[in-house]
Protein backbone atom coordinates (compact mmCIF):
# COMPACT_ATOMS: atom_id res chain seq x y z
CA UNK A 1 0.00 0.00 0.00
CA UNK A 2 1.18 3.31 -0.53
CA UNK A 3 1.99 5.49 2.05
CA UNK A 4 3.62 8.70 0.80
CA UNK A 5 3.36 9.57 -2.78
CA UNK A 6 5.88 12.23 -4.26
CA UNK A 7 4.69 14.20 -7.46
CA UNK A 8 6.85 16.62 -9.50
CA UNK A 9 9.25 17.54 -6.17
CA UNK A 10 10.96 20.99 -6.66
CA UNK A 11 12.70 22.36 -3.80
CA UNK A 12 14.54 25.93 -4.54
CA UNK A 13 16.38 28.12 -1.79
CA UNK A 14 16.80 31.91 -1.91
CA UNK A 15 19.97 33.69 -3.04
CA UNK A 16 21.39 36.81 -2.21
CA UNK A 17 21.53 37.64 -6.05
CA UNK A 18 19.66 36.14 -9.08
CA UNK A 19 17.13 33.29 -9.19
CA UNK A 20 16.43 30.78 -6.33
CA UNK A 21 18.92 27.83 -6.22
CA UNK A 22 16.81 24.43 -7.48
CA UNK A 23 18.14 21.87 -4.90
CA UNK A 24 15.68 19.46 -5.94
CA UNK A 25 14.38 19.06 -9.83
CA UNK A 26 11.04 17.47 -10.83
CA UNK A 27 11.02 14.31 -8.30
CA UNK A 28 8.69 11.59 -8.01
CA UNK A 29 8.37 8.41 -6.09
CA UNK A 30 6.20 6.41 -3.62
CA UNK A 31 6.97 5.18 -0.08
CA UNK A 32 5.71 1.65 0.21
CA UNK A 33 4.03 0.25 3.27
CA UNK A 34 6.24 -1.86 5.13
CA UNK A 35 9.13 -1.41 2.84
CA UNK A 36 12.65 1.00 2.36
CA UNK A 37 13.43 3.06 -0.37
CA UNK A 38 17.42 4.21 0.32
CA UNK A 39 18.46 7.45 -1.26
CA UNK A 40 21.95 7.60 -1.77
CA UNK A 41 24.48 10.51 -3.58
CA UNK A 42 27.26 12.28 -2.56
CA UNK A 43 27.34 15.45 -0.30
CA UNK A 44 25.31 18.64 -1.93
CA UNK A 45 23.04 16.00 -4.60
CA UNK A 46 19.88 17.30 -2.39
CA UNK A 47 19.03 14.09 -0.18
CA UNK A 48 18.20 16.57 2.88
CA UNK A 49 16.12 18.56 0.61
CA UNK A 50 13.83 16.16 -0.50
CA UNK A 51 13.34 15.00 3.40
CA UNK A 52 12.94 18.93 4.48
CA UNK A 53 9.85 19.15 1.83
CA UNK A 54 8.58 15.85 2.83
CA UNK A 55 8.60 16.60 6.89
CA UNK A 56 7.32 19.99 6.05
CA UNK A 57 10.34 21.70 7.02
CA UNK A 58 10.94 23.78 3.85
CA UNK A 59 7.80 24.71 1.53
CA UNK A 60 8.43 23.05 -1.98
CA UNK A 61 8.46 25.27 -4.65
CA UNK A 62 6.34 22.67 -6.95
CA UNK A 63 4.98 19.42 -6.90
CA UNK A 64 2.43 17.62 -4.54
CA UNK A 65 2.85 15.26 -1.54
CA UNK A 66 -0.04 12.93 -1.01
CA UNK A 67 -0.13 11.42 2.09
CA UNK A 68 -2.31 8.01 2.00
CA UNK A 69 -3.65 9.24 -1.44
CA UNK A 70 -4.77 13.00 -0.45
CA UNK A 71 -3.23 16.16 -0.86
CA UNK A 72 -2.72 19.11 1.38
CA UNK A 73 -3.38 17.14 4.29
CA UNK A 74 -4.00 19.21 7.47
CA UNK A 75 -0.35 19.77 9.40
CA UNK A 76 -1.54 18.40 12.48
CA UNK A 77 -2.66 15.18 11.13
CA UNK A 78 0.38 14.90 8.31
CA UNK A 79 3.20 15.89 11.08
CA UNK A 80 1.29 12.81 13.10
CA UNK A 81 1.87 10.40 10.12
CA UNK A 82 5.01 11.36 9.06
CA UNK A 83 7.97 11.02 11.18
CA UNK A 84 11.86 11.93 10.94
CA UNK A 85 14.77 10.60 12.63
CA UNK A 86 18.02 13.03 12.14
CA UNK A 87 21.54 12.63 11.55
CA UNK A 88 22.78 14.08 14.56
CA UNK A 89 21.10 12.04 17.93
CA UNK A 90 22.77 14.63 20.94
CA UNK A 91 21.62 17.69 18.49
CA UNK A 92 18.11 16.55 18.38
CA UNK A 93 17.25 15.74 21.80
CA UNK A 94 16.80 18.69 24.23
CA UNK A 95 19.52 18.03 26.70
CA UNK A 96 17.86 19.64 29.92
CA UNK A 97 14.68 16.98 29.70
CA UNK A 98 15.07 13.58 30.72
CA UNK A 99 14.32 11.18 28.55
CA UNK A 100 10.59 10.59 29.67
CA UNK A 101 9.70 13.82 28.72
CA UNK A 102 10.99 13.73 25.25
CA UNK A 103 8.71 10.43 25.08
CA UNK A 104 5.57 11.53 27.11
CA UNK A 105 5.28 14.77 24.79
CA UNK A 106 4.56 13.27 21.50
CA UNK A 107 2.39 10.76 23.20
CA UNK A 108 0.55 13.28 24.88
CA UNK A 109 0.32 16.12 22.06
CA UNK A 110 -1.34 13.10 19.66
CA UNK A 111 -3.95 11.85 22.17
CA UNK A 112 -2.02 8.36 22.01
CA UNK A 113 -2.17 8.03 25.74
CA UNK A 114 -3.72 10.03 28.62
CA UNK A 115 -1.62 11.73 31.33
CA UNK A 116 -0.90 9.38 34.30
CA UNK A 117 -0.66 5.36 34.42
CA UNK A 118 -1.85 5.28 30.93
CA UNK A 119 1.39 7.80 29.80
CA UNK A 120 3.70 5.84 32.03
CA UNK A 121 2.94 2.51 30.28
CA UNK A 122 3.29 3.79 27.19
CA UNK A 123 6.59 5.45 27.83
CA UNK A 124 7.82 2.24 29.52
CA UNK A 125 6.51 0.29 26.02
CA UNK A 126 7.94 2.57 23.58
CA UNK A 127 11.81 2.44 25.50
CA UNK A 128 11.00 -1.70 25.45
CA UNK A 129 11.10 -1.55 21.93
CA UNK A 130 13.81 0.22 20.76
CA UNK A 131 15.38 -2.23 23.35
CA UNK A 132 16.32 0.07 26.39
CA UNK A 133 15.84 -1.32 29.70
CA UNK A 134 15.32 -1.25 32.87
CA UNK A 135 12.92 1.39 30.99
CA UNK A 136 11.86 3.29 34.96
CA UNK A 137 16.01 4.17 35.16
CA UNK A 138 16.38 5.07 31.05
CA UNK A 139 13.38 7.64 31.52
CA UNK A 140 15.01 9.22 34.65
CA UNK A 141 18.32 9.80 32.62
CA UNK A 142 19.01 12.98 30.78
CA UNK A 143 20.27 12.90 27.23
CA UNK A 144 24.04 13.26 28.22
CA UNK A 145 23.82 10.44 30.47
CA UNK A 146 23.19 8.06 27.33
CA UNK A 147 25.81 6.80 25.03
CA UNK A 148 25.40 7.45 21.16
CA UNK A 149 23.47 4.42 20.01
CA UNK A 150 21.66 4.78 23.36
CA UNK A 151 20.90 8.78 22.62
CA UNK A 152 19.67 7.52 18.74
CA UNK A 153 17.31 4.67 20.08
CA UNK A 154 15.99 7.51 22.13
CA UNK A 155 15.16 9.70 19.09
CA UNK A 156 13.88 6.64 17.21
CA UNK A 157 11.41 6.03 20.07
CA UNK A 158 10.20 9.63 19.94
CA UNK A 159 9.79 9.32 16.14
CA UNK A 160 7.50 6.26 16.71
CA UNK A 161 5.36 7.96 19.67
CA UNK A 162 2.92 9.17 17.63
CA UNK A 163 2.56 5.85 15.67
CA UNK A 164 3.57 7.16 12.68
CA UNK A 165 3.16 5.74 9.04
CA UNK A 166 6.19 7.17 7.71
CA UNK A 167 9.68 7.62 9.22
CA UNK A 168 12.34 9.57 7.25
CA UNK A 169 15.81 8.60 8.13
CA UNK A 170 18.49 10.92 7.22
CA UNK A 171 21.94 9.34 7.76
CA UNK A 172 20.53 8.38 10.91
CA UNK A 173 23.78 5.97 11.50
CA UNK A 174 26.86 8.34 10.38
CA UNK A 175 27.68 9.62 13.53
CA UNK A 176 27.39 7.13 15.86
CA UNK A 177 30.25 4.57 16.64
CA UNK A 178 30.73 1.96 13.87
CA UNK A 179 30.54 -0.83 16.13
CA UNK A 180 26.63 0.08 16.92
CA UNK A 181 25.60 1.22 13.51
CA UNK A 182 24.21 -2.54 12.34
CA UNK A 183 22.16 -2.81 16.03
CA UNK A 184 20.71 0.37 15.03
CA UNK A 185 19.74 -0.43 10.98
CA UNK A 186 18.39 -3.74 12.60
CA UNK A 187 16.53 -1.75 15.06
CA UNK A 188 15.06 0.10 12.12
CA UNK A 189 14.41 -2.90 9.92
CA UNK A 190 12.56 -4.98 12.65
CA UNK A 191 10.33 -1.76 13.54
CA UNK A 192 9.35 -1.00 9.76
CA UNK A 193 8.42 -4.89 9.89
CA UNK A 194 6.24 -4.96 13.18
CA UNK A 195 4.46 -1.71 12.45
CA UNK A 196 3.98 -2.11 8.87
CA UNK A 197 6.36 1.30 8.34
CA UNK A 198 7.24 3.07 5.45
CA UNK A 199 10.91 3.91 5.39
CA UNK A 200 13.07 6.51 3.42
CA UNK A 201 16.73 6.15 4.43
CA UNK A 202 19.03 8.42 3.34
CA UNK A 203 22.99 7.53 3.56
CA UNK A 204 26.33 7.75 1.41
CA UNK A 205 26.43 4.03 2.44
CA UNK A 206 25.91 1.71 -0.43
CA UNK A 207 26.61 -1.92 1.40
CA UNK A 208 23.74 -0.55 3.96
CA UNK A 209 21.55 0.82 1.19
CA UNK A 210 21.40 -2.55 -0.53
CA UNK A 211 21.23 -4.50 2.73
CA UNK A 212 18.70 -2.52 4.33
CA UNK A 213 16.62 -1.31 1.14
CA UNK A 214 14.26 -3.14 -1.62
CA UNK A 215 15.06 -0.20 -3.62
CA UNK A 216 17.30 2.50 -3.94
CA UNK A 217 17.87 5.67 -5.57
CA UNK A 218 20.90 7.71 -6.58
CA UNK A 219 20.26 11.75 -6.59
CA UNK A 220 23.30 13.63 -8.49
CA UNK A 221 22.56 16.93 -8.20
CA UNK A 222 18.50 17.25 -7.49
CA UNK A 223 17.85 15.01 -9.57
CA UNK A 224 17.51 10.68 -9.55
CA UNK A 225 19.80 9.31 -12.12
CA UNK A 226 18.79 5.99 -11.87
CA UNK A 227 16.49 3.80 -9.24
CA UNK A 228 15.61 0.57 -9.31
CA UNK A 229 15.76 -3.23 -6.84
CA UNK A 230 18.49 -2.45 -4.63
CA UNK A 231 20.44 -5.69 -6.12
CA UNK A 232 20.05 -4.30 -9.32
CA UNK A 233 21.10 -0.51 -8.83
CA UNK A 234 24.39 -1.78 -6.99
CA UNK A 235 25.40 -5.06 -8.72
CA UNK A 236 24.73 -4.20 -11.76
CA UNK A 237 24.87 -0.04 -11.83
CA UNK A 238 24.30 1.13 -15.15
CA UNK A 239 24.72 5.10 -14.93
CA UNK A 240 28.04 6.09 -15.37
CA UNK A 241 27.56 8.02 -11.63
CA UNK A 242 26.55 5.33 -9.76
CA UNK A 243 29.19 2.83 -11.23
CA UNK A 244 31.54 5.49 -10.00
CA UNK A 245 30.23 5.84 -6.69
CA UNK A 246 30.29 1.67 -6.39
CA UNK A 247 33.56 1.72 -7.50
CA UNK A 248 34.64 3.91 -4.76
CA UNK A 249 33.19 1.99 -2.20
CA UNK A 250 35.13 -1.18 -1.59
CA UNK A 251 32.47 -4.52 -0.87
CA UNK A 252 33.49 -5.71 2.64
CA UNK A 253 36.39 -8.09 2.92
CA UNK A 254 38.08 -6.47 -0.39
CA UNK A 255 41.34 -7.19 -1.21
CA UNK A 256 44.15 -4.33 -0.70
CA UNK A 257 44.23 -3.89 -4.24
CA UNK A 258 40.46 -3.31 -4.31
CA UNK A 259 40.93 -1.00 -1.79
CA UNK A 260 43.66 1.03 -3.49
CA UNK A 261 41.78 0.97 -6.41
CA UNK A 262 38.47 2.31 -5.05
CA UNK A 263 41.22 4.75 -3.35
CA UNK A 264 42.10 5.92 -6.58
CA UNK A 265 38.67 6.10 -7.79
CA UNK A 266 37.87 8.49 -5.20
CA UNK A 267 40.67 10.91 -5.95
CA UNK A 268 40.01 10.78 -9.85
CA UNK A 269 36.35 11.62 -8.45
CA UNK A 270 37.45 14.99 -6.45
CA UNK A 271 39.42 16.51 -8.99
CA UNK A 272 36.83 16.01 -11.89
CA UNK A 273 34.14 17.56 -8.97
CA UNK A 274 36.51 20.11 -8.74
CA UNK A 275 36.57 20.52 -12.11
CA UNK A 276 32.92 20.65 -12.05
CA UNK A 277 33.07 23.64 -9.63
CA UNK A 278 35.16 25.59 -12.33
CA UNK A 279 33.37 24.84 -15.05
CA UNK A 280 30.29 27.51 -15.12
CA UNK A 281 27.87 26.65 -17.81
CA UNK A 282 26.41 22.57 -17.70
CA UNK A 283 24.43 24.00 -20.58
CA UNK A 284 20.99 22.29 -21.36
CA UNK A 285 22.53 18.82 -21.49
CA UNK A 286 23.38 16.07 -18.88
CA UNK A 287 24.06 17.39 -15.31
CA UNK A 288 26.84 14.79 -15.10
CA UNK A 289 28.61 15.52 -18.27
CA UNK A 290 31.58 17.60 -17.00
CA UNK A 291 32.24 14.68 -14.64
CA UNK A 292 31.43 11.86 -17.03
CA UNK A 293 34.18 9.67 -19.24
CA UNK A 294 31.64 8.81 -22.01
CA UNK A 295 30.22 11.70 -22.36
CA UNK A 296 29.08 12.25 -26.46
CA UNK A 297 27.90 15.20 -28.13
CA UNK A 298 24.10 14.96 -27.43
CA UNK A 299 24.77 15.01 -23.62
CA UNK A 300 25.87 18.22 -24.32
CA UNK A 301 22.78 19.58 -26.24
CA UNK A 302 19.50 17.61 -24.33
CA UNK A 303 18.75 16.24 -20.81
CA UNK A 304 18.57 12.51 -21.08
CA UNK A 305 16.07 10.36 -21.10
CA UNK A 306 14.74 7.98 -18.36
CA UNK A 307 15.53 4.56 -20.19
CA UNK A 308 15.84 0.60 -19.28
CA UNK A 309 12.98 -1.14 -18.58
CA UNK A 310 10.77 -2.86 -15.54
CA UNK A 311 11.24 -1.31 -12.36
CA UNK A 312 15.03 -0.32 -13.45
CA UNK A 313 15.22 3.23 -15.08
CA UNK A 314 18.51 5.38 -15.71
CA UNK A 315 18.96 9.00 -16.83
CA UNK A 316 21.56 8.52 -19.30
CA UNK A 317 21.87 8.50 -23.10
CA UNK A 318 24.00 5.70 -23.17
CA UNK A 319 20.97 3.60 -22.10
CA UNK A 320 18.85 4.94 -24.88
CA UNK A 321 21.61 5.75 -28.09
CA UNK A 322 18.26 5.06 -30.77
CA UNK A 323 17.15 8.20 -29.07
CA UNK A 324 20.13 9.89 -28.75
CA UNK A 325 20.85 9.51 -32.49
CA UNK A 326 17.16 10.90 -33.18
N1 LIG B 1 19.06 26.49 3.57
C1 LIG B 1 19.73 26.46 2.41
N2 LIG B 1 19.97 27.61 1.72
C2 LIG B 1 20.64 27.59 0.55
N3 LIG B 1 21.13 26.47 -0.03
C3 LIG B 1 20.93 25.30 0.61
C4 LIG B 1 20.23 25.23 1.87
N4 LIG B 1 20.19 23.95 2.27
C5 LIG B 1 20.83 23.24 1.31
N5 LIG B 1 21.28 24.05 0.32
C6 LIG B 1 22.00 23.65 -0.89
O1 LIG B 1 21.21 22.68 -1.57
C7 LIG B 1 22.02 21.63 -2.10
C8 LIG B 1 21.54 20.32 -1.57
O2 LIG B 1 21.78 20.30 -0.16
P1 LIG B 1 21.31 19.08 0.77
O3 LIG B 1 21.62 19.44 2.17
O4 LIG B 1 19.93 18.72 0.43
O5 LIG B 1 22.31 17.93 0.25
P2 LIG B 1 22.60 16.48 0.86
O6 LIG B 1 22.54 15.53 -0.29
O7 LIG B 1 21.73 16.22 2.02
O8 LIG B 1 24.12 16.62 1.32
P3 LIG B 1 24.87 15.91 2.59
O9 LIG B 1 25.16 14.51 2.14
O10 LIG B 1 26.10 16.73 2.76
O11 LIG B 1 23.95 15.96 3.77
C9 LIG B 1 23.45 21.97 -1.72
O12 LIG B 1 24.07 22.60 -2.82
C10 LIG B 1 23.30 22.92 -0.56
O13 LIG B 1 24.38 23.84 -0.53
S1 LIG C 1 23.92 11.21 -20.52
FE1 LIG C 1 25.98 11.38 -21.36
S2 LIG C 1 27.13 12.67 -19.94
FE2 LIG C 1 25.25 12.01 -18.91
S3 LIG C 1 25.87 10.21 -17.80
FE3 LIG C 1 25.07 9.49 -19.75
S4 LIG C 1 26.85 9.36 -21.11
FE4 LIG C 1 27.46 10.57 -19.33
MG1 LIG D 1 22.09 15.83 4.04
Amino acid sequence: MTALEVRDLVVEYAQSRGKPFRAVEKLSFTLEAGRTLALVGESGSGKSSVLKALSRLVTPAGGQILLGGRDKVPAKEYRRAVQMVFQDPFASLNPSHSVDHHLRRPLLATGRARRGTEADTAVAELLRQVNLTPAADVARKRPHELSGGQRQRVAIARALAPAPDVLLADEPVSMLDVSIRLEILNLLDDLKRQRDLALLYVTHDLATARHFSSDIMVMYRGQVVERGPSDEVILNPKHPYTQLLAAAAPRTGATRAEVRAARQVRAAARSARDAERRETVVGDGCRFRPRCPFAMDVCATRPPEAALGGGHRVLCWLQSEGKAAA
